[in-house]
């Protein structure tokens, strides 16, 4: 399977997805695009440095997010693309790249879905005081974060952690789990029924 990450940020899930493949843990599935909005974001060195073709677009330097969608809709057609993976990044996907690759776009998000949605989720868990967060895996649709659930990991708040101890661990766990849905959805062993996924225990 031909597998684009799209990434705005830090790139660390898109890291763990490079080494899961070098590894050999992700499955059938090979990373042959990578896709940012942010000329800056440090996503894109870690791309540069392991040899991934970069498709780099600014939304500003089109008229709507339709075109800006639209153009990387041609590429990841053209490429062959077979699953979208977003790893940080940060915008709202439309109808426009959306229809093309309905049930095919992954996204992981640092929280137990439904608890906690959009930015900042970690801080979000903090401030309300849960004993247990964690990380979940799911396909996208045109809601913030509210996609059918492929997998989840809870992760336990300490009564030591701060947003960055909490963080770390989070991380952790979605690097872990990321890869592991990733290798299953290009083996074929996600199934999708309405919001129920099927993934044999994942
Ligand atoms: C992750 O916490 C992910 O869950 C969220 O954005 C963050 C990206 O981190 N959607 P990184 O860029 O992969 O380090």
């Amino acid at each position: 399977a031909r597998i684009a990450v799209f990434a705005s940020g830090q790139g660390s899930n898109f890291t763990a997805l490079l080494e899961a493949e070098r590894e050999g843990r992700l499955g059938k599935a090979r990373i042959v695009l990578f896709v940012s909005d942010r000329p800056e974001a440090p996503a894109g060195r870690r791309a540069e440095e392991a040899g991934v073709p970069t498709l780099l677009l600014r939304p500003k330097d089109f008229s709507d997010r339709g075109e800006y969608e639209a153009a990387i809709v041609e590429e990841l057609q053209r490429q062959g693309i077979d699953l979208i993976v977003l790893a940080g990044y940060m915008r709202l996907i439309t109808p426009v790249l959306l229809s093309p690759f309905a049930g095919r776009i992954l996204n992981i998000h640092p929280s137990l879905l439904p608890a906690f949605p959009g930015k900042d989720a970690i801080g979000q868990a903090l401030a309300y005081g849960v004993k247990l967060t964690g990380v979940t895996v799911h396909i996208v649709d045109g809601g913030m974060d509210t996609g059918p659930v492929v997998a989840q990991r809870a992760v336990e708040v300490l009564e030591t952690d701060d947003a960055a101890s909490l963080a770390q661990r989070i991380h952790a766990a979605e690097h872990e789990l990321y890869a592991k849905v990733v290798a299953a959805w290009s083996e074929g062993r996600i199934e999708l029924d309405g919001r129920q996924a099927k993934t044999g225990g994942l």
